[in-house]
C-alpha cells in the first residue's frame, strides 16, 4: 500500500495521462487504420449502373465495371479487403439455389473482373443461398425448414466456384451446422487449398439486417410451400452468449482462418470473449441497419456523424476485432488518411 501524504491528495492524478492531445495519444492502447477495414459491396447486373440503397444513403449498387473502379480507389485509400454480395435477378432464383454456382454467374464474373484489375485486393464474396432462394432463405427449404446437410454441398459447390474465379477467400454466412469443414474439405479437393474461411460464427438473427435485405430484394419472403417466416432457426438468439463461444471453438476446429461476430455495436461483449476464446484473427460485421442508424440521425443533425463513426469504429476494434466490415470503410479511410 502506497501511503498517503495528506498534503499530497491524490496520489493518483490520471487526468495527466489526458493533459493534451500528445500524451493522449502517447499512451492511447488502440488505433485504427485503413487496413482494418472490409468493404461490404453490393453488385447488380448491367453496365454503367450505380442505384443508391434508400435506406443506406452513399451506398450503391453497382455495376461490375463501376465496381472495378471503386474497388481501385478503396485499394488506394489503403483498403485491402472486399466482401461482395449479388443482386440476383428473380428469373433465375429457385429452391436450389443452382445459380449460386453457375462460373458465368454474376458473382464469378465480378471476382474475376475485381481480381484482374486489382489483383492484391482481397475479394471475400458470401457464401449463402438467400439471394438465389426464391424463398429468401440462406438454404434449401424442405418440409418446412431449412435442409443442413444438403445446403452445405450447395454451398461447397459454390464456393468452389468462387475460389475457381479467383476468390482469395469465401465468406459463409449461412450457419448451417458442419459447413466449414465441408468447405474446407471441398476446397481442398478441387485443389484449392490457400482459398481461406473467413467464417460468419457467431452470427445472430437480427432487425439490424434490414437495409441489406432491401438492398438485395434477399428478405424471407410469402411462398407456395410452408417456409420460416424468419432466419430464427439457423442464426442465433441474441438473448444468448455461451452459444457464441461453442459456434466460434467449432468452427476453427473445423478450419475456418477467421471468425465472425456479426452484428457488431449491440454484441461487443460477445466479440471480447469469443476473441478471448479462440486463436484465429476476429472480425466483426457492423452491418447495414447499424449504418443506417447513423446516417439517419446524422442526417437530421442529431449526432456528428464522423465523430459517431470513428468512435464505434475505435470501439470495435478495442473489444477485439482485427478487421472489421463495414459500409463505413471508404470514409473512415479517406479521414484517417487526413490526419
Ligand atoms: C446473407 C447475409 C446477410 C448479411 C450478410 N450476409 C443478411 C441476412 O442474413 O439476412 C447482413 C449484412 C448487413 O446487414 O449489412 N446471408
Amino acid at each position: 500500500m502506497v501511503q498517503k501524504t495528506k498534503n499530497m491528495f491524490p496520489l493518483q492524478r490520471n487526468r495527466r495521462l489526458r493533459v493534451n492531445e500528445s500524451i493522449r495519444s502517447l499512451v492511447r492502447e488502440t488505433t485504427l487504420s485503413p487496413s482494418d477495414f472490409m468493404f461490404p459491396m453490393f453488385i447488380a447486373e448491367g453496365e454503367n449502373i450505380k442505384v443508391e440503397i434508400p435506406s443506406m444513403p452513399g451506398i450503391f449498387r453497382r455495376s461490375i465495371d463501376l465496381t472495378v473502379e471503386e474497388v481501385k480507389e478503396l485499394f488506394d485509400l489503403g483498403i485491402r479487403a472486399v466482401n461482395i454480395y449479388v443482386k440476383v435477378d428473380e428469373s433465375l432464383k429457385d429452391n436450389t439455389g443452382k445459380e449460386a454456382w453457375n462460373p458465368n454467374g454474376l458473382m464469378q464474373r465480378a471476382i474475376k473482373a475485381i481480381k484482374s484489375a486489382c489483383p492484391e485486393m482481397i475479394v471475400m464474396p458470401d457464401v449463402a443461398l438467400d439471394p438465389y432462394s426464391i424463398y429468401g432463405h440462406d438454404g434449401i427449404i424442405e418440409n418446412g425448414d431449412i435442409a443442413n446437410d444438403a445446403t452445405n454441398e450447395a454451398l461447397v459447390k459454390m464456393a468452389v466456384s468462387h475460389a475457381q474465379a479467383g476468390a482469395d477467400f469465401v465468406a459463409p454466412s449461412d450457419m448451417m451446422d458442419g459447413r466449414v469443414l465441408r468447405l474446407r474439405q471441398g476446397l481442398d479437393a478441387a485443389g484449392f487449398p490457400n482459398v481461406g474461411i473467413m467464417s460468419y460464427s457467431a452470427k445472430y438473427a437480427s432487425a439490424f439486417y434490414g437495409p441489406f435485405r432491401d438492398a438485395l430484394d434477399s428478405a424471407p419472403r410469402e411462398a407456395d410451400v410452408v417456409v420460416p417466416k424468419d432466419k430464427k432457426t439457423y442464426q442465433m438468439d441474441y438473448a444468448n452468449r455461451i452459444e457464441a463461444i461453442k459456434e466460434a471453438l467449432s468452427d476453427v476446429e473445423e478450419g475456418a482462418d477467421m471468425v465472425m461476430v456479426k452484428p457488431g455495436i449491440a454484441y461487443l461483449d460477445i466479440v471480447r470473449e469469443v476473441k478471448n476464446a479462440v486463436n484465429v484473427p476476429v472480425t466483426v460485421f457492423h452491418v447495414s441497419g447499424e449504418y443506417a442508424m447513423i446516417k439517419a440521425a446524422s442526417e437530421r443533425g442529431w449526432l456528428d456523424h464522423d465523430k459517431i463513426m470513428m468512435e464505434q469504429l475505435m470501439c470495435i476494434k478495442r473489444a477485439g476485432a482485427s478487421l472489421i466490415s463495414t459500409y463505413f470503410a471508404k470514409e473512415a479511410a479517406i479521414l484517417l488518411n487526413q490526419k
